[in-house]
């Protein structure tokens, strides 16, 4: 087994997801490569010290520039906020490790455009953690797809609902509200939620061709963590756009955080001359399924518990016994898994990677221009 040295930036939520992936792969995946977990990275000495001790890295560093600089290591993990990624990722590309990012890829798409050139030009290749294209339930949603099982698709319905700003004494910027300053995470829910939704939906039903949205910020100034002073908000609590797709569906997508008793609420729903698919992250494993071929008697929608370990549910076969279930976890493990396998010789190249997260954010960046202007976008791939 061939080793693969990871130096992962920043500790918080991805921080553990990732570890907990590197950790688990090879337990349950037979590849050739084995992530090892060579050092973590964060500012608080003591604090990242904890973490490398408690998740069995082999060190740590304070400086994200040393585990850039360090010949042992052979994979960069980008897990820190938004406005780090495009500087550790190009300085990673440049010195010809392999570049693992976090979602959104960058703050705005000449950014992320920037960062695909780096890594193409460095001949590395590139991860972002779209992780819920690998979602058992959802990875066979696209499978359906693909065998053609919809039909023409004329609709998709994309959202993402969260209900955990609305509180005006929530204060914004530093620790882990870094997501409500603008300067750290580049947009609100723009680039943190409907991100996600973009790029299951771009997977399913392929290229998003134009977009009219707006967007709202309910709360107009909240204490920035700091300064300790109020200052003006400038994300986006909620956004929702119309869409075409080149396939010439419709589309419409929403993303809040003050839909209030939604925690994490994405969803998506396709409906094609032949059937339609619905899917919910809080019913992960189940894949609503309508038929129009089936017997008229016994036509209605059917829900597929996808935990079956007979080869047709994917992923499913490398974990338990049927009619048990996996978790969010794991999809970071199938994540890293398809990527390891992606080095294997002669296999296909990793998807998503930077060149598909640019296309992302690219239809993001439509979004919120459009917001603006109040005008329909047609997305911009060439520039993308
Ligand atoms: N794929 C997903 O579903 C998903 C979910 C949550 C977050 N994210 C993305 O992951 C990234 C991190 O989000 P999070 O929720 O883990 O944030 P977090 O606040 O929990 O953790 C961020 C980490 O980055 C570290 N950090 C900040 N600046 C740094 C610097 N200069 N050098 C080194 N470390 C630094 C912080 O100390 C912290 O450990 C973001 O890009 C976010 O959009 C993705």
């Amino acid at each position: 087994m061939k080793n693969l040295n990871i130096g992962l930036i920043g500790y918080g939520l991805m921080g553990k997801a990732h570890s907990n992936a590197f950790t688990k792969v090879n337990y349950f995946f037979d590849l050739e490569y084995k992530p090892v977990l060579k050092t973590v990275c964060g500012r608080d000495e003591a604090r990242v010290k904890a973490f490398a001790e408690n998740w069995g890295y082999e060190s740590y560093e304070t400086d994200w520039r040393k585990v850039v600089e360090r010949d042992d290591i052979d994979a960069i993990d980008i897990a820190a906020p938004n406005n780090m990624h495009k500087e550790i990722a190009i300085a990673a590309a440049k010195a010809g490790k392999m570049v693992l990012c976090e979602k959104p890829l960058a703050m705005n798409v000449a950014a992320s455009r920037e960062m695909a050139d780096a890594v193409a030009a460095a001949g590395v290749p590139s991860l972002v953690w779209y992780n819920y294209r690998f979602v058992p339930a959802v990875t066979m949603a696209k499978n359906l797809i693909d065998e053609g099982r919809l039909g023409q698709i004329f609709h998709y319905r994309g959202n993402f609902l969260q209900d955990w700003t609305i509180s005006e004494d929530l204060p914004q910027g530093g620790e882990a509200l870094w997501r409500l300053d603008i300067e750290s995470a580049g947009s609100g829910v723009t680039g943190d939620l409907l991100a996600h939704c973009i790029d299951t939906a771009m997977w399913l039903n392929g290229p998003i061709e134009s977009v009219t949205a707006m967007t709202e910020t309910f709360i107009k100034e909240r204490v920035h963590q700091s300064t300790g002073k109020k200052q003006k908000v400038s994300i986006d609590d909620a956004s929702a756009f119309l869409a075409r797709f080149a396939n010439g569906s419709l589309a419409i997508f929403e993303a809040t955080r003050y839909a209030r008793g939604h925690k994490a609420l994405k969803t998506f729903e396709i409906n094609g001359r032949d059937a339609s698919i619905a899917w919910d992250l809080h019913d992960l494993h189940r894949l609503s399924y309508f038929d129009n071929g089936d017997d008229s008697a016994l036509k209605g929608w059917r829900s597929i518990h996808v935990t079956d370990n007979s080869g047709d549910h994917p992923y499913m076969d490398k974990w338990w016994i049927p009619g048990t279930s996996i978790g969010y976890e794991h999809t970071f493990v199938h994540c890293i898994m398809e990527f390891l396998k992606s080095l294997e010789d002669g296999a296909p190249a990793f998807a998503p990677n930077f060149e598909d997260a640019v296309k992302t954010d690219a239809v993001c960046e439509a979004v919120l221009q459009s917001a603006k202007d109040k005008t329909w976008k047609t997305i911009d791939y060439k520039g993308a």
